[in-house]
């Protein structure tokens, strides 16, 4: 008989993504998937650590798990990956240690810690065939936004190749699929490493890309190959819809809004995180634009493509966001107009720089009344 697992993915698209390829090398392993974790020999943990919140949920089923191996004595194996098992083994403590010797002494009860880096993208992964086919065109990121544990847990932003990336998309096409998901943690930066590595890049098109600097919200960056990778996915026959998430505002390009505007098969859902509305906050933050630069980068994807709607990704109760900062927020809101608000109550994670430099000053009673505030005002009006 062969042996089972079973795979509980916590965390964002990326996660998914990575979970698609961790069940492949599972079932070349022998194994074979079952849907609940009391029947499996192998229970495999895709963690998130994001937030503090999404960490816990892990804990939780690896408690229980772990308790109900003991009471009913089950040779159960718990393997632990994603971004917890990332960003431990990217991080020291104060002594110099790494963070994953410390992890390996909290959790003896877990079997195996595995990087992500071991599931090669080689791999093909194992799709849900109702859902959209997820294509990660990146890893890693390099903005270090002050709160996030992204870069530590997945290191610096590394592309996969243009052909690559195509040949994946093709084959996904080919299989049945029809709508297609580009991602990446900023899949607006796609490219600029390989542009910059050598030198210049040249395009399946013949055309070549050179990295000199170009102005971009808060910051000169040299150009990036994603409207052209976007465009080429969006011209593969039979690809009803594409879609790519996330999108950072800084380096949001004409030349992308353009793609968008052209391809009447790019999705028209545009996810568009902004965090805070108020301009020291968002200093703070190390997003590199202003409130009134985001508006207008909104009003110009508005202006180009009409029908665009627009969902967000909102910081509640960031270190120093007083009222004003907060109602700032809420201006920012109701002048940008969007369909939904992913709401998140600021967790300070170890090792961001936020955590070092800037100590809480949000409550967490006053997080959860900014909380209803902002979900009255764009998702509850929007479910009605
Ligand atoms: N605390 C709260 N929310 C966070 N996010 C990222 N880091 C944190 C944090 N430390 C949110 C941001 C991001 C989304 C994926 O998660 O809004 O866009
Ligand atoms: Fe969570 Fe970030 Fe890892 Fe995605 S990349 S799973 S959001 S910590």
């Amino acid at each position: 008989m062969s042996k089972t697992f079973y795979l509980k993915t916590y965390g964002c698209a990326q996660n998914v993504a990575d979970s698609q390829r961790i069940k492949t090398h599972f079932y070349n392993l022998g194994f074979k998937e079952v849907n609940s974790w009391k029947k499996a020999d192998t229970i495999i943990i895709n963690t998130c650590i994001i937030r503090e919140s999404a960490e816990n949920r892990a804990y939780g089923l690896l408690e229980n798990v772990h308790q109900y191996r003991k009471k009913e004595k089950t040779k159960q194996k718990i393997i632990i990956t994603g971004c917890l098992v990332g960003a431990a083994l990217n991080q020291k403590n104060k002594k110099g240690i790494p963070k994953i010797e410390k992890l390996k002494e909290k959790f003896p009860q877990v079997d195996q810690f595995l990087p992500i880096s071991k599931i090669s993208f080689d791999l093909d992964p194992l799709r849900d065939k109702k859902l959209s086919a997820l294509i990660p065109i990146s890893t890693g990121c390099n903005n270090f936004c002050s709160y996030c544990i992204v870069p530590f847990a997945r290191g610096k932003e590394i592309s996969r190749p243009f052909k690559e990336i195509l040949t994946e998309a093709q084959k996904a096409l080919d299989s049945g699929f029809t709508h297609i998901t580009l991602v990446g943690q900023n899949v607006n930066s796609y490219g600029s490493d390989l542009v910059k590595e050598k030198g210049s890049y040249t395009l399946p098109t013949k055309e070549k890309v050179k990295p000199v600097l170009v102005k971009s919200m808060g910051k000169t960056r040299i150009p990036t190959l994603f409207p052209y990778l976007l465009e080429t996915v969006a011209k593969l026959p039979n690809l009803k819809t594409l879609s790519f998430i996330s999108s950072n505002p800084w380096d949001f390009s004409d030349q992308l809004i353009k793609v968008i505007k052209e391809n009447k098969n790019i999705d028209r859902l545009l996810h568009l995180p902004f965090q805070s509305g108020d301009d020291q906050i968002l200093k703070k933050m190390n997003r590199n634009y202003t409130s009134k630069e985001y508006l207008d980068l909104v009003k110009k994807i508005r202006k180009a493509i009409p029908d665009i709607i627009l969902t967000t990704d909102i910081i509640i109760g960031f270190p120093g966001e007083d009222e004003i900062a907060f109602q700032n927020t809420i201006k920012l809101c109701k002048k940008a107009n969007f369909q939904k608000a992913y709401l998140n109550k600021y967790s300070p994670r170890s090792g961001t720089i936020s955590k070092k430099l800037y100590q809480e000053t949000i409550s967490q009673k006053e997080k959860r009344r900014r909380w209803h505030l902002l979900d009255q005002l764009i998702n509850k009006v929007n479910t009605k």
